[in-house]
């Protein structure tokens, strides 16, 4: 179920035996104990501490990011790298006293579980390998074929109407890439918002929106073209959530396409290039 357990920083119980380690003991050795520990605990942690943190983790968090963690209401946390949860210790901040000003909460959880926890986000960015049926050269044709391109970068190339896919198989599951072709309605990641506008000049545009404030509205139409509108210079604006300009491939690919375009997208690892 879980990703390889090797690298966890997390292991408070180790961490806090060194100290308890220091209380009886005192002096030099118990502080070289100490070191030791956070130096192990950079390396090892106990399979235990990430069945506790997922399950903290779906009745805690998964309200906003999502039982999957990979987004909602709150950030996507199934990604390689968090933006504001940069390093172990951030991390740990963050989950016990929430990010002042947002929605994220503070918890009244205990250190140990709040370890158990980070543990569990941590392995939120790896994605379990797993078997992949399909062949992902005859995807990459695939990709070609049906012009993803129009909307997708890959290797800094192609539109930016769609979020880029470079490293889409480092930050999803195959599942959820599944999903995505079949059904790109469903899981909309967080921060792309599908909006419908009509000019008082009667121009009619479907987008995507890139700011919003209370007097004015930017947004990429479905060519990836930049517009720009005072709001008192619509008659229309409106906010299409769930929504998705992807179309639905559902249908349009048989199994062996999809699973070859699936297998394509898993192998993205690369850098992002949004
Ligand atoms: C009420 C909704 C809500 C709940 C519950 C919640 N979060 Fe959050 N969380 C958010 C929001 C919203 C943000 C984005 C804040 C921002 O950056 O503006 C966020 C951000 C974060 C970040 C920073 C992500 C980054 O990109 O660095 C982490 C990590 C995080 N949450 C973990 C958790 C964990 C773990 C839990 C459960 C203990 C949790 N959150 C519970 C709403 C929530
Ligand atoms: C008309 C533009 C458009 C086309 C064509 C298009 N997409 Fe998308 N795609 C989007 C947008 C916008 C999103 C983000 C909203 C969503 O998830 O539905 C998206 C989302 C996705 C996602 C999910 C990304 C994530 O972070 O979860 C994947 C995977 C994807 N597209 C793959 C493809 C592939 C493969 C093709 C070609 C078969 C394709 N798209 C064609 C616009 C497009």
């Amino acid at each position: 179920m879980f990703p390889s357990v090797d690298t966890y920083a997390f292991d408070l119980d180790r961490v806090r035996r060194a100290h308890a380690r220091r209380r009886a003991r005192h002096g030099a050795v118990a502080v070289f104990a100490v070191c030791v520990a956070l130096w192990a605990s950079g390396v090892s942690a106990q399979p235990a501490d990430l069945a506790q943190g997922k399950r903290l983790f779906e009745s805690q968090c998964g309200s906003c990011h999502g039982p999957l963690g990979n987004g909602g209401k709150g950030a996507n946390l199934a990604q390689p790298r968090l933006r504001r949860a940069s390093d172990d210790e951030a991390l740990f901040n963050i989950i016990r006293r929430g990010i002042r000003g947002t929605e994220m909460p503070g918890s009244p959880l205990t250190p140990s579980q709040v370890s158990s926890i980070a543990a569990y986000v941590r392995t939120l960015g790896r994605v379990a390998p797993e078997n992949i049926p399909g062949d992902r050269i005859q995807g990459q044709g695939v990709y070609a074929s049906l012009d993803c391109a129009r909307c997708h970068t890959v290797g800094g190339r192609g539109g930016v109407v769609g979020p880029g896919l470079g490293d889409i198989g480092a930050r999803r599951s195959a599942a959820h890439l599944r999903e995505a072709l079949t059904d790109p309605a469903a899981s909309v990641p967080s921060g792309f918002l599908q909006l419908r506008v009509v000019a008082r000049d009667g121009r009619a545009f479907s987008g995507i929106r890139v700011n919003e404030d209370a007097f004015s509205v930017q947004f990429l139409d479905l060519q990836g073209r930049l517009h720009s509108f005072w709001k008192d210079e619509l008659d229309v604006l409106d906010q299409q959530w769930q929504r998705s300009p992807m179309p639905s491939y559902a249908g349009r690919l048989t199994a062996d396409e999809t699973d070859d375009l699936v297998a394509y997208l898993v192998s993205l690892k690369g850098v992002t290039d949004e």
